[in-house]
């Protein structure tokens, strides 16, 4: 296994291989999952521990989900309820942690770059749930098996990522992944949420909805992230969804057998109409949900390699 770091900080800088055998274990333990056969004893006597400091469902749960199926302890630290409220920092509560001899460190955070610090202060191997606008890597890995799944490829397909573009982390790590990865990666939306070094990062820019979805194998909507945005960058939910919501006539013009995906939460009416959201085929939603927890199963399996046994 050729993974090159103690931490799982980002996607940007890792390379072909190391994604590659990323999801050829996760694709293992999605197989293992479904026959309802666990590995209970890979991760015994280790401790995780979720720091988030942002909102989740989806991640907190899987990785909870992925750290017990492994045999891990896992403990969820309510951020809501610690001393953190008391005005203990990031730092402090991070050492605090390190003293209680925590061997995995899952943190989310609203400020950019928080793990990669933590990762220089503790001794646990620490992974991203989450940072600022930076990078969301167990999504970008997720969403890419789920692809693979589907077309049995990375390389070579179209895949359009849509929205508020600007204050997504899960964009700018999917965009690195996909881009490594040999896709041919769009991005779609208004001027106003597309990233000012958007050309940087090797990706056609559209700000037209049908022309960024013409022919596409992938189409992936993203919320509009209302909690990071300074002042008003969308005149309304309503137009938001006129120009750019994906709906059935959108939708028409990709690839007939092209997959939606959205990371979570939706808002339903606003990125993308309930009938593409719920559709039996085209909708792959609920399976990036079931390959989150095969992933992040991958993701502590090779972290508590690279971990000295007794600690
Ligand atoms: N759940 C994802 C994130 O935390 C996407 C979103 O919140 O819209 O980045
Ligand atoms: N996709 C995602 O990260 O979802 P949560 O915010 O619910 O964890």
């Amino acid at each position: 296994m050729s993974y090159p770091s103690k931490h799982l900080l980002a996607i940007e800088g890792l390379e072909p291989p190391h994604i590659a055998d990323l999801l050829d274990l996760a694709e293992s333990y999605a197989l293992l999952n479904r026959s309802g056969k666990t590995q209970r004893d890979l991760l015994k006597g280790r401790t995780l521990i979720n720091l988030f400091f942002e909102d989740s469902t989806r991640t907190r749960t899987s990785f909870e989900l992925a750290g017990k199926r492994l045999g891990a302890d896992v403990i969820n630290m309510s951020v809501s309820t610690s001393s953190v409220n008391k005005g203990e920092t990031l730092l402090d509560t991070a050492s605090t942690l390190n003293a209680m001899q925590c061997d995995l460190l899952v943190i989310r955070h609203a400020q950019s770059g928080a793990p990669a610090l933590l990762s220089q202060k503790v001794d646990a191997a620490v992974i991203n749930a989450g940072d600022g606008t930076h990078e969301h890597p167990t999504q970008a890995l997720l969403d890419a098996l789920t692809i693979r799944r589907h077309k049995g490829r990375l390389e070579g397909l179209v895949v359009a990522i849509c929205g508020d573009i600007t204050h997504s982390r899960v964009a700018r790590s999917n965009i690195h992944l996909l881009t490594t990865m040999g896709s041919r990666v769009r991005i779609v939306g208004p001027p106003t949420l597309i990233p000012a070094d958007a050309a940087r990062l090797g990706v056609e820019v559209f700000t037209d909805m049908k022309a960024g979805l013409a022919g596409a194998d992938v189409v992936m909507m993203l919320r509009l992230q209302r909690e990071r945005m300074v002042g008003g960058l969308v005149p309304s939910a309503r137009e938001f969804f006129r120009f750019y919501g994906l709906d059935a006539d959108k939708l028409a013009v990709a690839k007939p057998d092209s997959i939606v995906m959205h990371p979570g939460p939706m808002n339903r009416g606003v990125e993308i109409d309930s009938a593409i959201a719920d559709h039996p085929t085209r909708s792959v939603i609920g399976e990036q949900v079931e390959m989150g927890v095969a992933c992040r199963m991958a993701v502590l399996d090779i972290l508590a390699r690279r971990l000295p046994r007794n600690r």
